[in-house]
């Protein structure tokens, strides 16, 4: 296939581009732009049934501790599922415990909302601060940017970096009396939450009193030793389970700041949309299943045809949080070198995904994309409504998104580029000196995601099926996705750099810079 034009492809197939599709939940996904056949897809599906990928399957939803490494079940489709499920971890029924702490965070909610909820001087929160990083952070933050126009609660507003800078900006647009933080972490021992929750905490005090921190923090974790000794009610805490990643955690109490700001029935609504797309991917044939195609093509293209990277390209503004997101999930999740079982790999496993919002994308990296040497292949995702009422540029969003995937795709060659550069009158050495400059090589592979438009139910299902197009590849490839052992040990040298200041030595680069820092801020 590596020699296949895609474009020959279509011109032997006149149906290729209904044969490549797959439609459900709304979602209507065209693959025919990638550099694939029917045997490539068979091939591929033989891939994934010798990967046992309907066994793995199953032990996700059976609550399986598939998470090796952690001894631990992965059960994050049990935070979306409708009341009445028998999602169990170990025996344990989580499904009820879920939606106990649902309801908890739906009353809480609609205190907060209703305005029975106030702060230490008896005024309504109008303004309410995520303060978490990674899973903590990304999840409610896209929910809160993409569904921004439905929020009809207090102003949400998200720190997360140890950089006081972002802390400080959001504070100085903030009044203590008016505004409640949530503190958001799984562990509750992260450094950059801590911090900046103290931090938070401190400017609260200052204005107010230490009694009214009870009227101003709330505390999302599993954590509950540490909640209560960071000074947090633990009546105030919403909990939940070791069996939720950090990434896949949104659907959890995590999302509470989205539940308050955008209401506990916009909230069911993502809820109702993941589980949509749950109940496709457990029960889609693999040949029609989103996930899994999705999954496959990238393995096709990093894999077989050694693309250098994937690309994401949202054309729609308010999804322009997403590829920070998916970058976590696909990078922490399966940025992996060895096995399940701990064996090197000796293919690649996740490429670097990246990406962001079109049209804006265009006018930055797609000169890349089109002529550089490598072949990136991108995922376009494109709302068919828009929730504006600039119809006019919806249908503009629309061309450019089509218009790039069939450049890509087509390429121009120079035949082509000489026929319009004579047309406007170029000849002899200036034309041929041109030509190279203007030939696309084209060929280069997209899918097209359409979804009706971005609202909360189709949110939530584009979120799941982007988790289950991790999974699925890290079935694919034989790892555990659920582990994140690579991040520990910069924390751990931080840490080492912070707790024995001058003394420490890590490396003669690292000291000179040390040494360098302690300097200039002498
Ligand atoms: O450092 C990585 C990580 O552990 C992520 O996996 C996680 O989402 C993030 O840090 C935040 O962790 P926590 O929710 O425990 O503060």
């Amino acid at each position: 296939m590596s020699a296949t034009r895609i474009v020959d492809l279509f011109a032997r197939d006149p149906l290729r581009q209904q044969r490549f599709v797959c439609e459900d939940v709304g979602f209507y996904l065209d693959y025919s732009k990638q550099r694939v056949g029917a045997d490539t897809l068979d091939l591929l599906l033989a891939l994934a049934r010798q990967q046992q990928l309907e066994r793995w399957r199953e032990r996700l939803f059976a609550g399986e501790h598939i998470n090796n490494t952690e001894d631990r079940a992965v059960l994050h489709v049990a935070l979306r599922a409708p009341r009445g499920a028998l999602f169990r971890d170990s025996g344990r029924r989580v499904s009820d415990e879920v939606q106990q702490v649902l309801q908890r965070m739906q009353a809480f909610a609609e205190r907060v909302r209703d305005g029975e909820w106030r702060g230490a001087t008896g005024k309504r929160i109008t303004d309410i601060v995520n303060i978490g990083i990674g899973g903590s952070d990304l999840g409610p933050r896209l929910v809160c940017n993409a569904l921004a126009p439905q929020i009809d609660g207090p102003r949400a507003h998200f720190v997360a970096n140890v950089d006081g800078a972002e802390l400080h900006q959001v504070l100085s647009r903030l009044r203590p009396e008016t505004t409640l933080f949530v503190v958001v972490s799984k562990t509750f021992n992260t450094q950059e939450t801590l911090s900046n929750a103290l931090h938070a905490r401190a400017w609260l005090v200052s204005s107010l009193d230490i009694s009214a921190v009870d009227k101003h923090f709330v505390a999302v974790s599993t954590n509950r030793v540490a909640v209560e000794a960071f000074g947090i009610d633990v009546d105030n805490m919403f909990g939940f389970w070791d069996w939720v990643g950090g990434r896949y955690s949104v659907w959890s109490a995590v999302g509470l700041v989205a539940m308050v700001t955008l209401g506990p029935v916009r909230f069911a609504e993502l809820l109702r949309g993941a589980h949509a797309m749950d109940t496709h991917f457990r029960r889609a044939p693999l040949d029609h299943n989103l996930p899994v195609l999705m999954a496959l093509l990238g393995v096709w293209n990093s894999n077989f045809l050694g693309s250098a990277s994937h690309v994401l390209a949202p054309y729609a503004q308010r999804l322009a949080l997403f590829p920070a997101w998916a970058q976590q999930l696909e990078m922490e999740s399966n940025g992996k070198r060895v096995t399940r079982d701990g064996v090197p790999v000796d293919y690649a496993t996740t490429p670097v995904l990246w990406g962001s919002v079109g049209s804006n994308a265009q006018h930055a990296y797609f000169q890349m994309l089109h002529q550089g040497p490598a072949i990136h292949p991108i995922d376009f995702i494109l709302p068919v409504f828009a929730d504006h009422p600039f119809r006019e540029m919806h249908r503009k969003l629309q061309a450019n998104c089509l218009a790039q995937a069939s450049a890509l795709m087509r390429g121009k060659n120079a035949d082509e580029v000489r026929a319009e550069l004579e047309a406007k009158g170029l000849g002899g050495a200036a034309l041929e000196a041109a030509i190279p400059h203007r030939v696309f090589p084209g060929n280069r592979p997209s899918s097209t995601l359409l979804l009706p438009r971005v609202d909360a139910f189709h949110l939530g299902a584009l979120l799941a099926l982007y988790e289950h197009r991790t999974f699925v590849q890290s079935v694919l490839w034989g790892i555990n996705a659920f582990d994140q052992w690579g991040v520990e040990l910069g924390k751990q040298l931080a840490n080492r750099i912070l707790d024995s200041g001058e003394e420490v030595s890590l490396d003669p680069s690292t000291d000179e810079l040390m040494r360098k820092l302690r300097l200039n801020a002498r």
